[in-house]
């Protein structure tokens, strides 16, 4: 969603380190499940939020690239950890540690998806945050959106590569 009808805030929404926002989506990503912490920390009712996308959460400081990634490693049935800024209700924010998985049938086939996020450091939110910055500049570089798309993961593959890290060894060593 490009135009988003929320408009976004600078204040910051927390949750604690003992808290996990969950949610459960179909195979197009639309929510099936919201938990009390989702709710709470985005200000949406579940009913709000239960068959609606899950860009509804989206902030316009994502880089497209994230999730182009996010969905690619879903659907090659994978799991994928991701650091992500939504947006709430009333325009605030909040930081998460996103744990993404598919669910599977028993004959392999995807079925949905599940989400688990818990608080990021503050050493991976201040990283981070840079890192999507210059992504979403990139991404917004080109009036062509398949180019700037094209140019954010390469802008990734770049940054992953001069720090000697996989995706996955970069996201956790951000955490730790
Ligand atoms: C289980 C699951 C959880 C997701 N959680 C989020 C989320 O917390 N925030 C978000 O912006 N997108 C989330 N997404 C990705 C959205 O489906 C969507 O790709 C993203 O918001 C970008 O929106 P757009 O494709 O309309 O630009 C999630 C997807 C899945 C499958």
């Amino acid at each position: 969603m490009d135009h988003h009808p929320i408009q976004p805030t600078n204040v910051e929404h927390r949750f604690g380190n003992d808290e996990i926002i969950v949610s459960k989506t179909d195979t197009r990503g639309w929510i099936t499940y919201a938990n009390d912490i989702f709710c709470k920390i985005s200000g949406f009712r579940e009913d709000e939020m239960v068959g609606k996308p899950h860009s509804l959460i989206r902030h316009p400081d994502m880089p497209r690239t994230v999730f182009k990634l996010l969905w690619e490693t879903l659907k090659s049935k994978r799991e994928i950890f991701a650091y992500v800024k939504n947006i709430a209700k009333d325009g605030g924010y909040y930081w998460v540690f996103a744990h993404v998985t598919p669910t599977l049938d028993q004959s392999g086939e995807i079925i949905g998806y599940h989400s688990n996020r818990r608080v990021p450091s503050k050493q991976a939110v201040a990283q981070i945050s840079k890192i999507y910055e210059a992504l979403l500049a990139e991404e917004k570089r080109h009036a062509d959106p398949k180019a700037g798309l094209a140019a954010g993961e390469a802008l990734l593959v770049k940054t992953l590569k001069d720090a000697g890290l996989t995706y996955d060894e970069f996201v956790w060593s951000l955490q730790e």
